[in-house]
């Protein structure tokens, strides 16, 4: 069956009066301001567990328990600051082969496009029958060069499976793929794709895409 996708807009808009002015607390306040209106589009988190796969300094995990989720937090490294918080448990592991029974709604918050290709579809299959939160780098090369953003860790390629994309060249920094010394960016005809072919039925995209490093990232809900 066909992908169905419809859109939802979530206006990247910060007025003066904020007073946010810098770019990365505005990206970080995005993505908080996204997450939000997902987790409420979800609907009465009582009685439901939500595992953050690839968790980092655990900000979204720390939004979904405030949200009223039970918590579990998971990545292969332990939390950023060391800090721990009731209420979240931490799991040590390798996400591409933690087990996801049990779990009522699950978060892919900027992990995917740490993994290889095959390993982002087998994560994707896993998930099913419970709705999946996506944010993810999206290759654009035309934004890259009209930005001027090229970077040598990130070269055009095309998979054998027809997928087109970029290789990213990963490094051993706290935020980057644990295990794989490259990994796959998907352009977004080829998410959307890989959202079929992994049995989803329904993706809403969030709006707009959002500038980073790279070129630019989006959120999306798989149900
Ligand atoms: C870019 S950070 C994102 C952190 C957090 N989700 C956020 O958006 O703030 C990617 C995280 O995924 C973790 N990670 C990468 N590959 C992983 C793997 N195979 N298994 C578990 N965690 C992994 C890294 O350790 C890192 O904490």
């Amino acid at each position: 069956m066909a992908l169905s996708i419809e859109t939802r807009d979530v206006p990247f808009d910060f007025p003066p009066a904020q007073g946010l002015n810098d770019k990365s607390m505005q990206l970080l306040s995005y993505r908080l301001r996204v997450f939000d209106l997902i987790l409420r589009e979800l609907g009465d988190p009582a009685g439901r567990h939500y595992v953050d796969l690839g968790a980092g300094p655990l900000i979204f995990a720390q939004r979904a328990l405030r949200h009223g989720f039970a918590v579990t937090a998971v990545d292969a490294r332990p939390p950023w600051t060391g800090a721990v918080y009731e209420g979240i448990a931490h799991v040590l592991a390798d996400v591409r082969d933690f087990p996801l029974d049990g779990f009522d709604v699950i978060g892919i918050v900027g992990l995917l496009y740490h993994l290889r290709l095959d390993e982002q579809v087998d994560l994707l299959r896993r998930c099913e029958g419970r709705p999946t939160i996506i944010d993810t780098e999206v290759w654009c090369p035309e934004l890259v060069d009209a930005l001027g953003l090229g970077s040598t860790r990130v070269q055009p390629a095309a998979t054998t499976l027809g997928y087109s994309g970029a290789t990213l060249q990963e490094t051993r920094d706290l935020w980057s793929s644990f295990g794989n010394p490259d990994s796959f960016w998907l352009d977004e005809p080829g998410i959307l794709r890989v959202f079929e072919e992994s049995g989803w039925r329904s993706a809403t995209l969030m709006e707009p895409p959002y500038f980073s490093r790279f070129g630019r990232r989006r959120w999306y809900l798989l149900r």
